[in-house]
């Protein structure tokens, strides 16, 4: 009977492909970032040995790339002829451009060079992927005939990487900026110096480079877990000056901006082990060998001024960009509380404390880099205590930094965590690369408006753009760096450059699919999760069933009850919610018309216990940051991960008693009662000490020894008739002394309630 199935499909695809033969005027146009206009025109332009380009001075970079891009993708060499021309076009924007393909020829209109190059990185990607690793072997190739009308909804478009937990080699940040600018993006911001390591050389401090730049050791594992261990090894190194330079020009040719950002004053633990007058205290401390927030930063007295002054005038003799980023985040200020200077600073300068003598910090380096004809921009913590005259304001702590900065009209660049931190896991599967936490997955970039509604017409202007951060402390290598930022900087590219009215998550990830080869002729370690399957269960009618879905719409879910993994024809293919009637282990995987298995086996578990799909209620809301699916997701069959909290299962509530009810419909005879408590005592998650049951007739207590295990089972066993049940969980209450967030209140984390 399958084999019937499959023929049957075999014929009706042949039948399909066939269509497609005759159609190729239809031939699809897939350009990341989504263009402003494009329309697709009858025929198509050969590619081939009698091709030529004509070009003059304007267009030097933007022809010369296309010429080699052609030349070194494939057999191919240019004709000195004007079948491909670059014309001047005033009338366009400075990046904007027009791509006009038709049989004859191809003609690229810009105002500027860099314009043109974005209509090059259009045609680009309107060639086979082949073309990117020089493996494009025929003689020639077919464009379709289209024009695009293009331009950028925002003049910033950024990427970020940090190289102070990790530096990465000249080529790979060369590398990184030629994929910047294959997406049309213009700014690389590179964050040079941290308290794990200072990565510029500056001539005038060489124990930057013999001290700052090389930490003793490493943390293992995530920060969180506990205690702490180290690797042992030293780890470290520094760009050089000539590295440097080589780096602006090749991103110049690229046009690509590269902002550098030099911490101050916090995240400056590195500079100040090498030069501990540089703190307020002169205590020699080490180059920071875990992550977080350190608590030695600069001491604003003179010295400091000369030293950063300095720093800084190297700096700018080496980026020519207009902005230099001064950092200003995290900046601790108990040093500065316990310093006699600071505090005799704040009197003589009349300051109100420790955020106004940050803010005259900032406006000190500011006045020195206008003194030069730069502007800085600054993380969002530089809004406290009053912001630098002149300053832009990089909003990373969600989006108020912007709303205030936009308001106090300075220029704002977009970068909240929510958004563009793509250092956060971009899944809940559980064999994701460790990872410093969140949960920014592809669609949620995609959404990304840079414009907060709270901003008027005219404050909006100030909103410059956006940018994807790469924040490196889990990232030991560039394919684990490459693996966090593709895909979603795809997706930032298309919110920083196409207009929201054009956006489309279906057909982004359509051109996501295809855009796959390249990223693989180019040698770049994308994550892939479009073919990964996502369940949940449904109670409709007190009917439950299990939906399966993934993102891309293209392909086959094959599953299986059986237990063993499903195969693609000889397993149902799933078309609508499976009947959940029992308890049972569902399999699924995604597979291609050929019965390729595209996903990892997805497995779920369901047990269908007594309070599966029951009503149940809680007297609080669990934490915004930790909803998991509500109340249900306690009674829905189905457990957390063993590892971590987050996650769609466990429900996170911190410092609230919590009183769950559940009511299972009719009187019904229980046995046992089980759950389970996250206890990662590090991340101020405890376990409660005490648990009261309440049936209709009679209440139980339950004592919880303390533990140190991260998950902590209870279970009550008794032997009552009952239609209601009542949970009551005490908080744990204040986290003791010596613990990690002493003081603070105690989070609860619990897990499906099963009633059996
Ligand atoms: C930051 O993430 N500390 C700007
Ligand atoms: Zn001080």
């Amino acid at each position: 009977m399958h084999y019937k199935k499959i023929l049957l499909a075999l014929v009706f695809m042949s039948f399909l492909f066939n269509c497609k033969e005759v159609d190729k005027l239809t031939k699809e146009v897939l350009i990341i970032p989504q263009p402003l206009e494009q329309t697709i025109n009858k025929g198509e332009f050969i590619l081939n040995a009698s091709t030529g380009i004509d070009y003059d001075e304007n267009f030097k970079i933007s022809a010369e790339f296309l010429k080699s891009y052609i030349e070194e993708g494939s057999k191919l060499k240019l004709q000195e002829n004007n079948t491909i021309s670059f014309i001047k076009d005033d009338g366009l924007t400075d990046e904007g451009y027009t791509l006009e393909i038709s049989p004859n020829n191809i003609k690229i209109k810009a105002k500027t060079d860099q314009g043109a190059f974005y209509a090059v990185q259009s045609l680009r990607q309107l060639l086979p992927p082949e073309f990117e690793n020089g493996t494009f072997e025929e003689n020639e190739i077919a464009i379709p005939s289209v024009t695009i009308k293009d331009k950028p909804q925002f003049s910033y478009r950024g990427m970020h990487l940090d190289v102070g937990r990790h530096m990465f080699s000249v080529d790979f940040i060369k590398k990184y900026i030629d994929a910047l600018a294959m997406l049309k993006m213009n700014t690389f911001h590179w964050h040079l110096t941290e308290d794990q390591g200072w990565r510029i050389e500056i001539k005038k401090y060489p124990k930057l480079q013999e001290v700052a730049a090389y930490r003793n050791e490493t943390l293992i594992g995530h920060y969180n877990d506990q205690p702490h261990q180290f690797d042992d090894n030293q780890y470290g190194g520094y760009y050089t000056q000539e590295e440097v330079k080589a780096i602006v020009a090749y991103a110049q040719s690229r046009f690509v901006t590269v902002i550098p950002e030099i911490e101050l004053p916090g995240h400056s633990q590195a500079a100040i082990a090498a030069y501990p007058e540089l703190g307020c205290t002169g205590v020699q401390v080490e180059v920071a060998t875990k992550w977080g927030v350190f608590e030695d930063i600069y001491c604003p007295k003179e010295e400091t001024f000369a030293f950063l002054e300095d720093v800084l005038d190297e700096v700018l003799a080496l980026f020519p960009s207009e902005y230099i980023h001064i950092g200003g985040d995290e900046a601790p200020k108990i040093r500065w509380n316990n310093c006699e200077h600071c505090q005799a600073l704040i009197k003589k300068e009349g300051l109100k404390g420790e955020h106004e003598l940050q803010s005259y910090f900032i406006s000190k380096i500011e006045k020195h880099l206008n003194s030069k004809g730069r502007q800085i921009i600054g993380w969002d913590e530089i809004l406290e205590g009053g912001l630098a005259p002149n300053a832009t304001v990089m909003s990373w702590r969600g989006i108020n930094g912007a709303i205030e900065a936009a308001k106090q009209h300075h220029n704002v660049v977009m970068t909240p965590t929510s958004h563009c931190y793509f250092d956060y896991y971009q899944s809940e599967n559980e064999n994701e690369p460790i990872a410093i936490g969140g949960f920014l997955p592809l669609e949620k970039v995609y959404s990304f408006n840079p414009i907060p509604e709270e901003l008027t017409q005219e404050e909006a202007k100030y909103v410059l753009g956006a940018q994807g951060n790469i924040w490196t402390e889990y990232m030991k290598t560039s394919e684990h760096v490459e693996y966090m930022a593709f895909p979603r900087i795809l997706a930032m590219s298309e919110v920083v450059w196409s207009k929201p009215e054009n956006k489309s998550y279906p057909d982004f990830v359509k051109r996501v699919e295809d855009f796959h080869k390249r990223l693989d002729a180019l040698n770049i370690n994308y994550a892939n999760h479009l073919y990964e399957i996502e369940g949940k269960l449904v109670s409709n009618d007190k009917r439950l069933s299990f939906e399966l879905s993934n993102t891309s719409n293209n392909n086959h879910i094959a599953y299986s009850i059986d237990g063993k993994e499903p195969v693609y024809l000889l397993y149902p293919e799933y078309e609508k919610p499976i009947t959940v009637d029992k308890s049972m282990t569902i399999k699924a995987a995604t597979f291609n018309s050929n019965g390729k298995q595209l996903s990892s086996i997805f497995s779920q578990s369901i047990n269908l216990h007594k309070a599966v799909g029951k009503t149940i209620t809680i007297n609080k809301e669990p934490h915004k940051s930790y909803p998991g699916s509500g109340a249900n997701g306690l009674v829905n069959g189905i457990l957390g991960s063993d590892s971590r909290y987050g996650g769609k299962e466990w429900l996170g509530f911190w410092g609230d008693d919590i009183e769950i009810t559940i009511d299972l419909g009719v009187e019904t005879e229980i046995n046992s009662i089980k759950t389970r408590f996250h206890n990662g005592n590090g991340q101020w998650i405890y376990a409660p000490t005490e648990i009261e049951f309440e049936f209709e007739n009679e209440t139980k207590h339950l004592k919880i020894p303390e533990s140190k295990d991260n998950l902590v089972n209870i279970a009550l066993y008794v032997k009552v008739k009952t239609r209601i049940i009542t949970l009551k969980i005490a908080n744990y209450g204040t986290i003791p002394e010596g613990k990690q967030g002493d003081g603070n209140k105690a989070w609860t984390f619990i897990d499906e309630i099963i009633i059996n």
